[in-house]
Order: C-alpha cells, then sequence, then structure tokens
C-alpha cells in the first residue's frame, strides 16, 4: 500500500513537474541544459576515477574465486560434417549445464548455422570461437512483424555474463523495405554483463546490433545495418571497430537508450570508422532514451553523415538531457559547423574517459584487450 500512495505521489509529482516544464521560459531551458553538462562533468569524473554503479553486480551474483580469468576447462566443438561433437551450436550450448562451475569454449568449425540461439543467464563464462568471421555464420531471418517485438527477433541473445565471441558472424538476414512498419531485426543481443566480441562481424538492416544492458567490448569488429543498427542502453566500448551503413533514408547510427540522470550507461566508440555510401543522411544517433549519451572519438566518417548529426526522437525536450559528443574525429562527413547546438566536441578531460578500457571497469574482466 505504502508502495502504491508512493508510486501515486510519483505520478503527481512528475505530472506537475512536467506541466511546468511546459511553461518554462527560455533562461530555464538554458539553465537545465548547463545542469544537464553539469551531471556529465561529474559522472565524467567518477567514471575517470573508474568507480561504477554496477561495480557489486559481479561479486554479489554467486561466483567463486577468479572465474573470469580462468583458461577454458572445457572444449565443445561444433562441425557440420560430423566431425565434432556437435552438428548445431544450440546442441552445443545445451550440453553446458546450468550454473556450470568452469569456463566452456564452444568452437565452431567452418560453415552456414541456421540457427538461433539464446546463452541462458545461469551459463557463465562460454566463449563462442568461430573459424574466421568470413567462413564461421550464424543466421535467421526474423523481423518484428513476425515474432511481434523486436527483442525476440535476435539470431543469438546473450543473458548471461562473462560472454565471449571471436571470430564469427551474427546475420539477421530480415531485408528492409524503406518505409515499411516492424522491421527491427536483430542479429545480436547483449543483455549479460561482461560481454566482449573480437574480431567478430553483425549483419543486418534495422536494429542489427542489440547492446541492451551491462558492460560490455566491442573490438575489430563489423556493423552494419541502416536504421538504429546499434541500440539499447547498455555501457559499451567499441574500439578500432567498422560501421557500415546500407542505403536508407535518413537512418541512425545509434539509439542509446539512457532513461534517467542516474543511469551510468552509453557508448564509446573510439579509432572506429564509418563506412558506406549514398546520401548524407545518416544521423550519429537519435535519443532513444531523454538522456541518451554517445560519444564518438578518433573515429573516421565517410561523407554519409547527416551534417546535422543528433536527431531529438521528434522530442525538444531531450536536446536538454542528452549528451552527444565527438573528440578528435575526422573524414568528411566529421565536420561539425552544422551540428545542432545541443552536441560538443569534447575537451580533452572529458574525453579521457572514454578511450580506455576503464570506462567499461575493463581491470575487472577484460582478460583480452
Ligand atoms: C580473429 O579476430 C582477430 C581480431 O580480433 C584477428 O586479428 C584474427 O586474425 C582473427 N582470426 C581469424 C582466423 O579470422
Ligand atoms: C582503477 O584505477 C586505478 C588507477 O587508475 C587502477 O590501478 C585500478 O586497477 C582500476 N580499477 C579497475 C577496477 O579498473
Amino acid at each position: 500500500m505504502a508502495r502504491l500512495w508512493g508510486s501515486i505521489f510519483i505520478l503527481v509529482f512528475f505530472s506537475l513537474v512536467s506541466s511546468l516544464e511546459l511553461v518554462s521560459s527560455a533562461s530555464e531551458v538554458t539553465s537545465s541544459r548547463s545542469k544537464a553538462i553539469a551531471s556529465f562533468q561529474s559522472w565524467v569524473d567518477r567514471v575517470g576515477a573508474n568507480h561504477s554503479a554496477f561495480e557489486n553486480t559481479a561479486k554479489s551474483s554467486g561466483s567463486t574465486g577468479d572465474l573470469s580469468r580462468k583458461v577454458a576447462e572445457g572444449v565443445i566443438v561444433v562441425d557440420q560434417s560430423g566431425a565434432g561433437h556437435y552438428k548445431t551450436i544450440n546442441e552445443a550450448i545445451n550440453a553446458v549445464p546450468l550454473h556450470n562451475k568452469y569456463a566452456v569454449t564452444i568452437k565452431v568449425n567452418p560453415g552456414i548455422y541456421i540457427e538461433r540461439v539464446m546463452v541462458p543467464k545461469s551459463k557463465w563464462r562460454i566463449t563462442l570461437q568461430g573459424s574466421g568471421r568470413d567462413v564461421t555464420k550464424i543466421t535467421s531471418r526474423n523481423a518484428a512483424g513476425d515474432t511481434g517485438t523486436t527483442y525476440t527477433t535476435s539470431t543469438f541473445g546473450v543473458s548471461a555474463p562473462y560472454f565471449t565471441a571471436r571470430n564469427i558472424t551474427f546475420e539477421n538476414s530480415s531485408p528492409l523495405q524503406i518505409g515499411g512498419a516492424q522491421q527491427q531485426a536483430v542479429a545480436l543481443r547483449t543483455t549479460g554483463d561482461f560481454n566482449a566480441f573480437y574480431g567478430c562481424a553483425f549483419l543486418g538492416q534495422q536494429d542489427t546490433l542489440y547492446d541492451d544492458r551491462g558492460r560490455h567490448y566491442f573490438k575489430e569488429s563489423l556493423i552494419v545495418g541502416s536504421v538504429d543498427f546499434i541500440f539499447g542502453d547498455g555501457k559499451s566500448l567499441y574500439q578500432n571497430c567498422e560501421l557500415r551503413v546500407l542505403p536508407s533514408s535518413g537512418g541512425s547510427l545509434t539509439a542509446q537508450k539512457r532513461l534517467s540522470f542516474s543511469e551510468d550507461t552509453g557508448y564509446s566508440f573510439v579509432n572506429c570508422k564509418i563506412t558506406g555510401s549514398g546520401p548524407s543522411t545518416v544521423y550519429l544517433g537519435r535519443a532513444w532514451g531523454p538522456y541518451s549519451r554517445v560519444v564518438f572519438a578518433y573515429s573516421e566518417f565517410a561523407d554519409i553523415i547527416n551534417p546535422v548529426g543528433w536527431y531529438n526522437w521528434a522530442d525538444p525536450a531531450r536536446e536538454r538531457t542528452v549528451f552527444y559528443g565527438q573528440y578528435k574525429c575526422f573524414g568528411p562527413g566529421a565536420n561539425e559547423a552544422s551540428r545542432v547546438g545541443w552536441s560538443v566536441e569534447l575537451t580533452d578531460a572529458q574525453a579521457a574517459p572514454f578511450m580506455t578500457l576503464g570506462y567499461i571497469d575493463g581491470g575487472l574482466w577484460v582478460t583480452e584487450e
């Protein structure tokens, strides 16, 4: 009951706040924008000191010992010709016991695996090792129009912590029809904390990579898509990755969903390459969440970026609370002269915490830089 009254209070409170916002003057807008920037700066200071709101999740989830660093104790081989333990990736995942005590490596030999795979929450420390992203691919074809929700379209979904994938391609082959509805089609969803991806490819159109929740590291990977193709509320570092844009009308590289001031999430892209062809209409990001946060640093942009850079998702209020920035980016699409007034070129101090593994508390869990 107390909870109910609490919720009613909060509802009333927020309706008051939002009706006040309707009549807010220009100076109030400016002051809430400067509050957003001050809050961002204090968050940067905290991240710089590598504090994290998630810090205790791994410790409190029942693990013992230094499991994240344990060398693989079990290897399962998947081979379509029958030369391994199993012919499908699903059988290999099923063979890992719930609450497995040891790390498991699933080695996937070359082939196109037509499957949909979920790694459940309680199967920790699985490494999926492909034979090279050009030769090992897992693929399916599901759009939100087929399954009912975006979440359920993923070809590969990870809910477990300490999942790693290497040298493998994840694809959702559902096509994009420009102007069509419900075409969200996720190749990979990562909802587990401490997930890392090295040398992988994520192929899709709309909503290719659902970077949903938790701390994630993407290195030397290729992400292909058109609309909102890296999206969700994760806290992730993308290093040396290629984001390849397929033609669409007014798509967006990112749709980060941070929902409140207190949430410690956002996407950082460092040394990445934005490639593709077509008109200069692609946004760097649009504000799926009102506090959306995305930074691009030292990245090269082809001539495909919409000169205004960022989109408020048809909600001007979000311009006061999002944090969108570039730092020393280059290439024809990187020119900031026509960017929206609510995006920034970061200072050295602001950019510094985004550049290192400390941003995702990598010292706690990343075993390979
Ligand atoms: C696996 O990926 C890494 C990049 O993280 C790359 O250096 C390596 O050459 C890849 N190996 C294969 C077999 O593709
Ligand atoms: C936090 O930062 C300090 C100094 O920069 C470093 O020694 C320590 O390993 C970091 N801890 C984590 C968990 O990243």
